[in-house]
C-alpha cells in the first residue's frame, strides 16, 4: 500500500500555505516540489564542501567531484545504461539544443527528413526546425488521431522514406497526458534506418526505465520535473553515436590538449560538458534519483492510476468541461465552457490551488485542438483524493463568476 501521508512528509513546502487556503499543488508537469533530502544536499554542498570539480587536489574538490560523478552513476543505473552515455545538461531544452547543434549539424544534409510529433514542446520543435532549415532538411509532422489526440502510429510507419534520418518525439505529452510507446516508435525508426530522440521531460517521475531495452538513440530530460533542482538535467546517447559527435560548448573541462595549432577533445561524456557546470544542482539531482530509486513503484503506480481515474471522473462532473487527451500520465488539460483558461486558473489560485494555464509551450498543438490555451492539472504522488475533490468543487463554481 502506498502511504501518501508518509510520502508528503518528505516535501516541506506542502505543509506551508498559499493565500487563505492550504496549498494544493497540481502543477507538477511544470515542475515538481523538492524533498528534504534534495534541499539538504544542496545546502550541505555550499556549507561543507563548496569547490569547483575535477581539477582540485584538496579534500573538498575531491569530495565535490565524487558527489557530482555519483549522480551520473545513479542516473545510469536508473535507466540501465552506462555512465559514459550520460551527458550532464541544464535541462531538456539544453539537451535538445546540444543535439541539434552537434548531431543535427553534422549528420543532416539537404533533402533529409526529420519526423517531429505534432504535440511536441517548443524545446523540441524549435531547435530541430532551426537546424533543419539551416541544413536544407525538411521537417514532417507526425499527426495525431482520435478523440484523445493519440499519435497516429500507422501514419508514422508510412512516413519513412530513404530521406528520413531522424525522429524527434516526446515520451509523455505535457498537454494531453498521452504516453507514446517509445519502444515501438524506436523499433519502427530503426527498421527504416533512422535515429530517434526522445523528449523525456515528463518521464523520469514515473519510475525507472530500461533505455537499453527501449533502444532509443537519445533521451533528454530535466531534473526539476522529477523532484530534482532546476538547472540540472542530462542527455543520454548511445556511446557509438556520442563518440562521432563534435563538441557543442567549447571551453574548460572538455578538452585534453590545446596548443596554438589545434585541440584534442575529451571523449564523451566530458566532451559535451565544457565550463563549470551546475555542481550543486547536479548533486541535488543525484539525491532526487536516489529518492526515486527508493520508491515502491508497484504500489506508487497503483496509487497514481487510481488518483488519475478519480481526477478524470471528477473533472467530467464539471458542467461544460472539455478535456483534451487521455490524461493517462496524470496530466489533464481542459477548458470550462467559454471561460478563458487564465480566468479558471486565477479562480483556482484564489483558493490556493496551483495549476497552469496557457499554451504550455505547445502552440502548434493548440492550433490543432482549436484552443488558445487550456487549464492544466498535473498530478504527482504527493497529491490526494481530497485535493482532487476540492479542486473539482471549485471548478464547478467557475461558471458562477461569469453568470
Ligand atoms: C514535454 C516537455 N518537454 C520539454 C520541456 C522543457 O523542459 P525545460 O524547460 O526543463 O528545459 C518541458 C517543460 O515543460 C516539457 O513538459
Amino acid at each position: 500500500m502506498f502511504d501518501v501521508g508518509e510520502f508528503r512528509s518528505h516535501f516541506p513546502i506542502l505543509g506551508s500555505s498559499s493565500s487563505a487556503a492550504k496549498l494544493v499543488y497540481v502543477d507538477n508537469a511544470a515542475t515538481t516540489q523538492k524533498p528534504t533530502c534534495v534541499i539538504s544536499s544542496i545546502c550541505d554542498f555550499y556549507q561543507s564542501y563548496n569547490s569547483n570539480i575535477n581539477h582540485g587536489l584538496y579534500d573538498f574538490a575531491i569530495r565535490a567531484t565524487e558527489a557530482y560523478e555519483s549522480t551520473r552513476s545513479r542516473i545510469a543505473k536508473y535507466l540501465n545504461v552506462s555512465d559514459r552515455e550520460i551527458v550532464f545538461t541544464y535541462g531538456t531544452t539544453d539537451g535538445m539544443n546540444i543535439l541539434a547543434a552537434s548531431y543535427g549539424r553534422k549528420f543532416l544534409a539537404a533533402n533529409d527528413e526529420v519526423l517531429l510529433g505534432a504535440a511536441e514542446h517548443h524545446s523540441s520543435c524549435l531547435p530541430w526546425r532551426q537546424v533543419s532549415a539551416e541544413m536544407g532538411a525538411r521537417v514532417k509532422i507526425i499527426p495525431l488521431r482520435g478523440e484523445q489526440w493519440e499519435l497516429d502510429v500507422d501514419f508514422y510507419r508510412s512516413m519513412f522514406s530513404k530521406h528520413t534520418k531522424l525522429v524527434v518525439i516526446q515520451h509523455i505529452s505535457n498537454v494531453l497526458g498521452n504516453e507514446n510507446n517509445i519502444k515501438l516508435l524506436s523499433e519502427i525508426a530503426h527498421e527504416n534506418g533512422a535515429k530517434i530522440i526522445i523528449d523525456g521531460a515528463a518521464s523520469m517521475v514515473h519510475g525507472p526505465m530500461d533505455l537499453r531495452a527501449i533502444d532509443c538513440d537519445f533521451f533528454v530530460t530535466s531534473g526539476h520535473k522529477s523532484f530534482g533542482p532546476s538547472g540540472s538535467g542530462f542527455m543520454f546517447g548511445k556511446y557509438e553515436l556520442l563518440r562521432d559527435m563534435p563538441p557543442f560548448r567549447m571551453g574548460g573541462r572538455m578538452v585534453n590538449e590545446v596548443s596554438f595549432d589545434g585541440i584534442v577533445c575529451k571523449s564523451p561524456p566530458e566532451r559535451f560538458e565544457g565550463g563549470t557546470p551546475s555542481i550543486a544542482s547536479t548533486i541535488g539531482f543525484g539525491e532526487s534519483i536516489k529518492f526515486l530509486s527508493e520508491i515502491d513503484w508497484v504500489a506508487a503506480k497503483q496509487y497514481l492510476a487510481k488518483l488519475s481515474k478519480h481526477c478524470r471522473d471528477k473533472l467530467l462532473e464539471v458542467e461544460d468541461i472539455k478535456l483534451y487527451g487521455s490524461g493517462e500520465a496524470a496530466i489533464f488539460s481542459f477548458n470550462v465552457a467559454s471561460i478563458h483558461c487564465h480566468d479558471v486558473a486565477t479562480i483556482l489560485a484564489q483558493h490556493g490551488i496551483a495549476v497552469r494555464a496557457g499554451h504550455h509551450c505547445a502552440q502548434p498543438l493548440m492550433g490543432l485542438l482549436g484552443a488558445v490555451g487550456t487549464a492544466r492539472l498535473s498530478l504527482c504522488l504527493y497529491n490526494t483524493f481530497e485535493e482532487i475533490d476540492f479542486t473539482a468543487a471549485i471548478l464547478k463554481t467557475c461558471k458562477n463568476y461569469f453568470a
